[in-house]
């Protein structure tokens, strides 16, 4: 699904960046992200944020030798 529509940016894309450890500034001065028209800025962040969150809790994983991936919740 295409994300940023005046540079052409999918899901997939900002996904993939989030993932290899790009914060949300690199990836607008590397892809143009939220840099035109900035309506996509919302989604594009919410997207980043979520893979950047599910990253961290898969490294946390693997640092802790555990093997798997734990929940934190807020309270
Ligand atoms: S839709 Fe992304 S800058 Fe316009």
């Amino acid at each position: 699904m295409i994300v940023c529509v005046c540079h052409r940016v999918s899901d997939k894309t900002i996904e993939r960046a989030a993932r290899a450890g790009a914060d949300f500034d690199e990836i607008q001065l590397e892809l143009g992200v939220a840099t035109q028209c900035g309506k996509c800025e919302g989604c594009a962040r919410a997207l980043w944020s979520e893979c950047r969150t599910s990253h961290k809790m898969a490294h946390l994983g693997q640092e802790l030798g555990i093997g798997r991936t734990i929940q934190l919740v807020a309270v």
